[in-house]
C-alpha cells in the first residue's frame, strides 16, 4: 500500500476540510494556537510532508530549516508574511494561499468597519449597554457622513478594489496608492485617482483604508510622520496587517486629538493590543474578523486543503499557489 503524506493542520477548522484532508493523508490536528510557538514548530516539522497553516504561525527560515520532508506550505489566509517564501523556495517547498474566495467578504467586513468607526457605534452600543440610554437628543454620539468625503486607499488589489466599488455607492470619491498604477480602464471604472505621491495623498483622505500587504516596505508606512500628514479629522482603517502601522504613534495620535479616530481589525504585535489603543476616543477595535463568514472561511480552508491534495497526492482540486 503506498504510504499516505503526512499532514500537519496547525488548527481545529471546518470538518468539511479536515474531513477531506483525512480521507487522503495521515492528519494531525493542532490544538488552537499551540503553533504560534515556534519552537514547537522546529520541532516537529520534519515529521510531516504538508503543513496547512494559520497566518499566527511563524514560519521563517529557521522552521523551513527543519522542513526536510515538507513539500507544501498551504497558508489558511491571503497574507503570507507569517512564511518566508524565499527560504521555502530555495529548499523546494511550494507555498499557497487563500486569495480571492475571501476578497468580497473582506471587503464587506471592512466597509462595516468604516460605518462603525464614522458613526461611533461601539462608543455608543457599550453606552447604551451601560444604560446611559436616556432618550434621542440632538447631539449624541455624532458622527461624520460618507457622502461626499474622500477614501483614501493603501493597496488597490483586489481587496482594495472592491472596497472602492463599495464606497462609490455611498457616494464617496476614491482615491489610491500603490507600488503601481492600475490600467486606465480599470482606474476609470472604478472611479479612482491614483497619487504616486504618499504625502501629497495621505492630505487628501478623509478616510484611509490600509488595504496592502506587510512587506518590508510596507512595515511602519503608517507612523508618527505619515500620521501627521493626515487631515486632523481623518479616520484610519485597518484589516490588513498591524505592523504595517505603528500602533504606539497611532495610539498616541489619537489620545492627542491628532487624528479623527481609527478602526482596526488587526495589531502590530497580534494577539496584543496596545493598552493606549483600549483607551483611545473614537476607535473601533475588531480582533480580526474582517473575512469572518462561515462561507468564506470555509472556502479558505477547501482552497488550503486543494493545495496540499494537489502537491501531495496529485488530486486534482482548486488552489493558488505563490511559488
Ligand atoms: C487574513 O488576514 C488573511 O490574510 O486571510
Ligand atoms: C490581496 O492582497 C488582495 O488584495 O486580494
Amino acid at each position: 500500500m503506498v504510504k499516505k503524506p503526512r499532514v500537519l493542520l496547525t488548527e481545529p477548522v471546518f470538518e468539511e476540510v479536515a474531513g477531506l484532508l483525512s480521507k487522503h493523508t495521515e492528519l494531525t490536528i493542532g490544538q488552537r494556537g499551540t503553533y504560534n510557538n515556534k519552537e514547537k514548530l522546529k520541532d516537529e516539522i520534519g515529521g510531516y510532508d504538508a503543513l496547512l497553516s494559520m497566518l499566527s504561525n511563524p514560519i521563517d527560515r529557521s522552521v523551513i530549516e527543519q522542513a526536510d520532508n515538507l513539500k507544501i506550505i498551504a497558508n489558511h489566509a491571503v497574507g503570507f508574511n507569517n512564511i518566508d517564501v524565499e527560504a521555502a523556495k530555495q529548499k523546494g517547498i511550494r507555498v499557497a494561499n487563500t486569495p480571492d474566495v475571501l476578497t468580497e467578504t473582506t471587503a464587506e467586513g471592512t466597509f462595516a468597519l468604516i460605518l462603525a468607526t464614522v458613526r461611533k457605534f461601539s462608543d455608543a452600543e457599550r453606552s447604551l449597554r451601560e444604560g446611559a440610554f436616556d432618550g434621542w437628543h440632538p447631539t449624541g454620539f455624532l458622527g461624520a457622513d460618507l457622502h461626499g468625503q474622500t477614501l483614501g486607499i493603501i493597496g488597490m488589489g483586489r481587496i482594495g478594489q472592491a472596497l472602492a466599488r463599495r464606497a462609490r455607492c455611498f457616494g464617496m470619491s476614491i482615491i489610491y496608492h500603490n507600488r503601481t498604477r492600475l490600467p486606465l480602464e480599470t482606474e476609470r471604472s472604478l472611479d479612482a485617482r491614483f497619487y504616486p505621491n504618499l504625502e501629497d495623498f495621505l492630505s487628501e483622505c478623509d478616510i484611509l483604508s490600509i488595504n496592502c500587504p506587510l512587506t518590508d516596505e510596507t512595515h511602519h508606512l503608517i507612523n508618527a510622520q505619515t500620521l501627521s500628514q493626515l487631515k486632523p479629522t481623518a479616520i484610519l482603517i485597518n484589516a490588513s496587517r498591524g505592523p504595517i502601522v505603528e500602533e504606539a504613534a497611532l495610539a498616541q495620535a489619537l489620545h492627542e486629538n491628532r487624528i479623527g479616530g481609527a478602526g482596526l481589525d488587526v495589531y502590530e504585535f497580534e494577539p496584543e493590543v496596545h493598552p493606549l489603543l483600549l483607551t483611545a476616543p473614537n476607535t473601533v477595535l475588531l480582533p480580526h474578523i474582517t473575512s469572518a463568514t462561515n462561507k468564506t472561511r470555509k472556502a479558505m480552508g477547501m482552497l488550503a486543503a486543494g493545495a496540499i491534495l494537489n502537491t501531495c497526492c496529485g488530486l486534482d482540486y482548486p488552489c493558488n499557489y505563490i511559488t
